[in-house]
């Protein structure tokens, strides 16, 4: 990133990433590595992009970093969970952030890729139901972030990556055998 655009990306986000709450996620470990660090390269990723494509960077910038601000992991409480977790992050960013409802939409809808995921395997994450119109993007910055954290998340996921490999082979099995019919 050039340093002009890295001013402009500082501009938009610099408040975020000094506020206390959000130096929480420092704590929290996503993917293997911390919450801050896998939602600032979802942020950064998302401005590329959005530069690139001509979306609104303001709201690619801070949506994008904004994108997982819940609290702990996603095992700890149910609001945190797999397909629940956008929402609570999109509250939460509307709480302490007053964000854009552009912004807000645009995390709400940031797992949009593992709803499709799921669609193919229905044996992941079984007891959470999503549809495919609930979690589409509505807007071009939205589908920014959802595919700068799809790219971020394998990215992140390539240094476990035997264990990654590991796991869609044993749910694939699993798919076959328990949707066969
Ligand atoms: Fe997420
Ligand atoms: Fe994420």
């Amino acid at each position: 990133m050039t340093k002009r655009l890295k001013c402009e990306f500082d501009e938009y986000v610099c408040d975020i990433l000094n506020n206390e709450y959000f130096l929480e996620t420092k704590k929290d470990l996503h993917h293997g590595t911390s919450k801050y660090e896998h939602s600032l390269r979802v942020a950064k990723l998302s401005f590329r992009l959005g530069k690139y494509l001509k979306a609104d960077l303001r709201s690619v910038a801070r949506a994008g970093l904004l994108h997982d601000f819940f609290f702990g992991t996603r095992k700890e409480n149910p609001e945190n969970s797999y397909l629940k977790h956008p929402v609570t992050a999109s509250n939460n960013a509307k709480k302490y952030f007053n964000v854009t409802e552009k912004e807000a939409e645009a995390i709400k809808t940031h797992m949009f890729h593992h709803v499709l995921i799921k669609k193919i395997f229905p044996f992941i994450n079984r007891h959470e139901k999503a549809t495919i119109k609930e979690f589409k993007p509505k807007s071009k910055e939205g589908w920014i972030i959802c595919l700068s954290d799809l790219l971020v998340s394998l990215m992140e996921c390539e240094r476990f990556q035997f264990t990654y490999t590991f796991n869609v082979a044993v749910l694939l099995v699993f798919n076959i055998i328990l949707f066969k019919n």
